[in-house]
């Protein structure tokens, strides 16, 4: 593994758990545009499991279409404990099922999904390749899986400045020097889109297939 990439997930539970209680306060509104937009491209049809990688608090699930069993696993049981109170007031028609659980080792069968969907969570894993891996397991042929993120720009200054920050982004939860569509498209998944979002478009949304 990449030395850089060394981010334990022991400590990304740490992390994550100790922002918990003002997640939403610092990173509700200024992602959300990429959330509505990973959402948007959806397939908006009813009843459909769908995995959500990364669940966190719970942010996304007004974003999930009618009737959706939105299955959610989360590394910090705190995030977890979170997403479960947001679960219990939840309309909708949603059923939700939540689990502490690491996104490198998914603990469900193959083609278990109707889609998959991951915002702002690869550059927090310590395995992004083995998260792509397993995203495609998960999801039945023909599914949409989905990724929003940073992700590093391909060449030129501001590439470089990106690797420069990131020792110190990953001390507060991510990395900043992964090209997330260069990795994803490197992998089984078929990326079908990508598109630019958030402050400045340093953030993308890769709507892959999973052929
Ligand atoms: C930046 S937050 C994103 C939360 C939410 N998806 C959102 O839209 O705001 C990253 C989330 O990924 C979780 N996470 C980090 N590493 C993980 C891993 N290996 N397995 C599962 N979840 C992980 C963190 O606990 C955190 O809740």
């Amino acid at each position: 593994m990449n030395n850089k990439r060394k981010i334990l997930v022991r400590s990304m539970e740490k992390i994550y758990s100790f922002y918990s209680p003002f997640y939403d306060f610092i990173f509700g509104k200024t992602l959300q545009p990429g959330r509505e937009l990973a959402f948007s491209y959806l397939n908006k049809d009813p009843y459909q499991k769908i995995l959500e990688i990364g669940v966190g608090t719970g942010i996304t699930f007004t974003l999930y279409p009618k009737q959706s069993h939105i299955v959610g696993i989360d590394i910090s049981p705190k995030m977890i404990e979170r997403a479960k109170k947001k679960a219990a007031i939840s309309s909708n028609g949603h059923k939700i099922s939540l689990y502490v659980m690491d996104a490198c080792n998914l603990e469900f069968e193959d083609e278990s999904f109707d889609a998959v969907i991951s915002p702002y969570v690869i550059t927090t894993v310590k395995d992004p390749l083995k998260l792509c891996h397993e995203m495609h397991r998960v999801c039945k042929i023909g599914g949409q899986i989905i990724i929003v993120n940073h992700s590093k720009s391909p060449h030129g200054l501001r590439s470089r400045f990106e690797e420069w920050l990131s020792p110190f982004f990953a001390r507060v939860g991510f990395v900043t020097d992964l090209d997330v569509v260069e990795l994803v498209s490197s992998t089984e998944i078929q990326v079908e889109k990508v598109v630019d979002c958030n402050i400045f478009n340093l953030h993308k949304v890769i709507v892959g297939l999973k052929k």
